[in-house]
């Protein structure tokens, strides 16, 4: 897509669909596009009879705490962590 991506793996084993990345061109961003690729992931997600979102972010990474503050506006919530990992995870209703 011209205005950025999205990389995703099913887990099936979790009933899960764990989102790997997403990028949207730096002057495209805040109009919602990021939502929309994650909305077509949970869609997909749905199809193949996953329950759940998957997503992380290392905090010893550039912007990381703007990769938090996306997630939980995404509606995700604190799975897991491990040194210098943190796991979210969103049902899927
Ligand atoms: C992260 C990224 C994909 C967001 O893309 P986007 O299209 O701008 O995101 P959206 O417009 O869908 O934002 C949805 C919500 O996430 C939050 N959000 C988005 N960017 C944010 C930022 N930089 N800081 C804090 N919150 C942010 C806001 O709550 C936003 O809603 P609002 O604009 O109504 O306030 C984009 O900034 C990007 O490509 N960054 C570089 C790559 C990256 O960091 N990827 C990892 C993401 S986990």
């Amino acid at each position: 897509m011209d205005f950025g991506f999205a990389t995703y793996r099913h887990l099936p084993d979790q009933k899960a669909t764990y989102i790997i990345d997403i990028y949207v061109v730096p002057k495209l961003r805040r109009s919602g596009l990021a939502k929309e690729l994650a909305d077509q992931i949970a869609i997909e997600a749905k199809s193949v009879g996953h329950t759940k979102l998957m997503g992380s972010v290392v905090p010893s990474a550039k912007n990381s705490t703007a990769s938090v503050s996306i997630l939980i506006a995404y509606g995700m919530t604190l799975k897991s962590s491990t040194n210098d990992f943190i796991v979210f995870e969103k049902e899927l209703v």
